[in-house]
């Protein structure tokens, strides 16, 4: 895992593009890197696998997006992508992280939940959706 480049840009909205269903726009992601935000890249072999964006400010951290590429989910990647974001948090001195996920994404919530995240409230149609609008919820965990 590295910080995430200008140059990286391409691949990781290629790994954007396929992995949600209402994707961030190039902008959004450009916006992250120029912001500063802690914008990371999980590297294989085979090129960019997954990336994640966190913004930290005063003791908080909001995780804004964490993907692995489709092909690449369900082997344990999300999770070590997720232990990493944790660690650079704690590097600065963040006590508290939140972020917020589509009510229906089931691979999300495992995975959070299985990482100590407890849920804060709702967001109640917060997303856009296929038929209207669909809930976030608001989770935290404390380092
Ligand atoms: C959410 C996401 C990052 C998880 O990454 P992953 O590499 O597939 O997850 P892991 O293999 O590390 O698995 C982590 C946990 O989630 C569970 N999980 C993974 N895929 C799952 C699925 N499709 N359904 C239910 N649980 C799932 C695993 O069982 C595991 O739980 P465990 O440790 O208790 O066994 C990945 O699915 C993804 O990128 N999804 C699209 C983008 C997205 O929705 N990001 C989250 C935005 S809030």
């Amino acid at each position: 895992m590295r910080p995430m480049q200008e140059s990286d840009m391409d691949e990781v909205m290629a790994v954007e593009l396929l992995a949600y269903e209402f994707p961030w726009t190039l902008g959004n992601m450009r916006d992250c890197l120029k912001s500063k935000y802690c914008c990371c890249v999980y590297v294989q072999s085979s090129g960019i696998i997954g990336y994640a964006i966190m913004s930290v400010a005063v003791g908080e951290a909001n995780i804004l997006n964490l993907c692995i590429h489709p092909d690449m989910q369900g082997q344990g990647l999300g999770r070590r992508l997720m232990e990493h974001m944790l660690m650079l948090a704690h590097q600065q001195q963040v006590d508290t992280v939140f972020l917020e996920l589509r009510a229906s994404n089931r691979a999300a919530s495992t995975l959070y939940d299985a990482m100590g995240f407890n849920e804060m409230g709702v967001r109640q149609n917060y997303y856009p959706a296929k038929k209207g609008r669909e809930d976030a919820i608001l989770m935290a965990k404390i380092l």
